[in-house]
């Protein structure tokens, strides 16, 4: 027999919020570091912290997918028409798929473009993909676009998030709330 929880477990709801606050400082940092006007060491931090941060997040997507896979979530359902599970359903996929090609998109910019990570060069990593122009703009269009896309479901799934847990009180947002504890 299978047991339903009313929330996810305390690791996916640390991860989720960990990944949350960073991806937003990620999305605000990328769009601000690329705008022109900022003195060089200030642009360098932003660089820099962004594609070390962006490092980071790489690993942590294997690790919420791995702990995802290892322990689905079995949440006792709640009242949502099929439309809305639905829609949620691909919001969520469309999140981890993005949350997958943007980190590995931008590793490959910018090591195809011959850059530095500054955090992985300390550590004596190989850069583990060829020197090539080519490679290098084709990434950057995908880690462009897929900057929009990201942005677009973000927004979106932070708009229904509220909805659920200000208007319906449906006990959608509790599942993910909150980051740490059983909470009520
Ligand atoms: C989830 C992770 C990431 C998110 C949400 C993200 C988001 C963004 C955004 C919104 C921009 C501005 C749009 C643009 O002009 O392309 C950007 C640009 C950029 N990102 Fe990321 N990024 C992520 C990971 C990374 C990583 C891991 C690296 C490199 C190690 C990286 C390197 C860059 C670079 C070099 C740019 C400047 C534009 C370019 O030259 O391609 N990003 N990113
Ligand atoms: C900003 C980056 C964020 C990303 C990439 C993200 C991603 C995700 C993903 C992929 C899921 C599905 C979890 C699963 O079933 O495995 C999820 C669930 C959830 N997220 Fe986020 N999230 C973000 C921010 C937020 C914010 C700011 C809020 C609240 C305002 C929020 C509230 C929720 C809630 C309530 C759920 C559970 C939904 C359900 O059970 O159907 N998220 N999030």
């Amino acid at each position: 027999m299978t047991t339903t929880t009313k929330k996810y477990s305390g690791t996916s709801r640390l991860i989720h919020w960990i990944m949350a606050v960073l991806i937003l400082g990620m999305i605000v940092v990328g769009f601000l570091m690329v705008q022109d006007g900022w003195s060089r060491p200030v642009q360098n931090t932003m660089f820099i912290s962004h594609k070390n941060i962006g490092v980071l997040l790489l690993i942590l997507i294997f690790v919420r997918l791995f702990n995802r896979w290892r322990n689905p979530p079995n949440l006792a359902p709640v009242e949502l028409d099929s439309m809305q599970e639905f829609a949620a359903r691909i919001a969520h996929f469309g999140l981890y798929a993005l949350l997958l090609v943007m980190p590995l998109a931008g590793y490959i910019r910018v090591r195809a473009g011959g850059f530095p990570i500054e955090a992985l060069d300390a550590l004596g990593m190989p850069t583990l993909v060829p020197r090539s122009e080519a490679l290098a703009e084709a990434a950057k269009m995908v880690h462009f676009y897929g900057a929009y896309a990201i942005t677009a479901l973000v927004v979106m799934h932070i708009g229904a998030a509220c909805f659920h847990g200000l208007v319906r009180k449906d006990g959608v947002f509790t599942r993910m709330w909150p980051p740490v504890g059983k909470g009520a």
